[in-house]
């Protein structure tokens, strides 16, 4: 199989090209040859240039988190607009766009609202994997494959609704820009949007992964004079330091329960904690290594498919804030573009967060990288 051609001639015809495939969960994806449609009305297509390999998308890899198969994966990409259906206006054929898997469809309750960013035409929480009018642009072996978050940033070519599109920078460089579409908001923005990290703070962070390397970003830029990073992966530790955490713990160091070590280390517990790794138990940790009485908690991580998260209320009770957050809050198409500049201006060191780049078609070896714990963040490139 080659690699697929942009040109102008593909406007209004099936592109045949190459994805990843997830026919089941606990397998390896597959290279196959997909026959992507022509975006409909409201739809965009895009050359995907990049994308990065999240842990969410290792979660329905390894069918802890559920979505419908098969599907193409992917749901942090950046790329260049091949061509759009009816009515698309902010984007055109030849833009430079990340393709996220949060809508920003401005008319939906949330998106009305000046705080809200979790658009109601997301399809992140119980996913169907298909688009708005319940059908799929893509197809393998004659069989309909379904797409994932509305985004599918695993194949040459993707078809994805205008609203979860983001117009960025002409200039931006677009095989490392792609973590701005998840790992980078995710975590900058529980930090500095969520939380709120306050100058001289005392922060926690819960897994030094791609996403918890940029809580450490945005709790380092909102001026936290203490950031302690938690891994079970000491290899996580010296790039994590180079970041700006300021002590490296292993639980698997210690006796008693994290919680009462960062409890002891900090005094009193910290002012703010960030679980960014996905299991009930590092939620439950997260909570309990924030102070009792002015701490907030902020969970990051997706917990596996219908978990229950449980403790005693009265941990709250004492005045902790526990909260959640989407992408850091970020309203996708009004504030991405911006992050992307700040970027660009060396503002944020997304640079440091990609640990590897690989050419698409060594996915699998990427997944071995994230799954042995090898990289922070690796880079796939088309
Ligand atoms: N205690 C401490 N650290 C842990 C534990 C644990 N019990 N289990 C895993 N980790 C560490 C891993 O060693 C890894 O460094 O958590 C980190 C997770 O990082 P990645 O696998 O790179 O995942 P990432 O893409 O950062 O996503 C983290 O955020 O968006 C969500 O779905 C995503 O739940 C995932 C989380
Ligand atoms: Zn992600
Ligand atoms: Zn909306």
């Amino acid at each position: 199989m080659k690699p697929a051609k942009l040109s102008v001639e593909t406007t209004g015809k099936v592109i045949i090209c190459r994805a990843a495939i997830a026919w089941r969960s606990n397998a390896p994806l597959s290279i196959e040859e997909v026959e992507v449609d022509p975006p409909k009305a409201g739809e965009v297509r895009i050359k995907v240039i990049s994308s990065g390999i999240c842990g969410t998308d290792n979660h329905i890899i390894e069918g802890t988190l559920k979505t419908p198969l098969p599907a193409i994966l992917g749901h942090e990409g950046a790329g260049v607009v091949e061509s759009i259906g009816e009515g698309v206006s902010s984007v055109k054929p030849g833009d430079k766009v990340l393709l996220t898997a949060v809508p920003q469809c401005r008319k939906c309750d949330s998106c009305l609202h000046a705080k809200g960013n979790c658009c109601l035409k997301e399809d992140i929480f119980s996913p169907v994997g298909l688009m708005l009018d319940g059908t799929s642009r893509f197809t393998c072996r004659g069989r309909k494959v379904h797409n994932f978050f509305g985004t599918s940033t695993f194949t040459e070519y993707t078809v994805m609704h205008e609203i979860s599109v983001v117009k960025i920078n002409d200039a931006a460089p677009l095989e490392n820009v792609c973590i701005i579409a998840c790992a980078i908001p995710t975590g900058y923005g529980a930090a500095v949007n969520t939380a709120q990290v306050t100058p001289g703070s005392t922060c926690v962070v819960f897994g030094l992964g791609g996403v918890g390397s940029a809580v450490v970003l945005g709790c380092k830029a909102a001026g936290a004079a203490r950031i302690i990073g938690i891994d079970i992966n000491e290899g996580k530790f010296a790039r994590a330091k180079a970041l700006g955490v300021t002590d490296c713990l292993n639980p698997r160091n210690f006796k008693k329960p994290i919680q009462e070590v960062v409890v002891e280390m900090t005094g009193f517990g910290a002012d703010f904690t960030f679980e960014a790794i996905g299991t009930i138990e590092t939620m439950v940790s997260a909570l309990e290594s924030c102070n009792l009485s002015y701490g907030v908690c902020v969970i990051i991580g997706s917990s596996p498919t219908k978990s229950q998260l449980s403790f005693d209320p009265i941990k709250l009770q004492s005045g902790r804030i526990l909260k959640g957050c989407l992408l850091g809050e970020y309203k996708t198409r009004d504030h991405i573009p911006l992050l992307v500049n700040d970027y660009m201006k060396k503002k944020i060191d997304v640079d440091s967060v990609i640990s590897h780049k690989l050419p698409f078609i060594k996915i699998k070896e990427g997944f071995d990288l994230l799954q042995s714990g090898k990289c922070i963040r690796c880079v796939l490139l088309f």
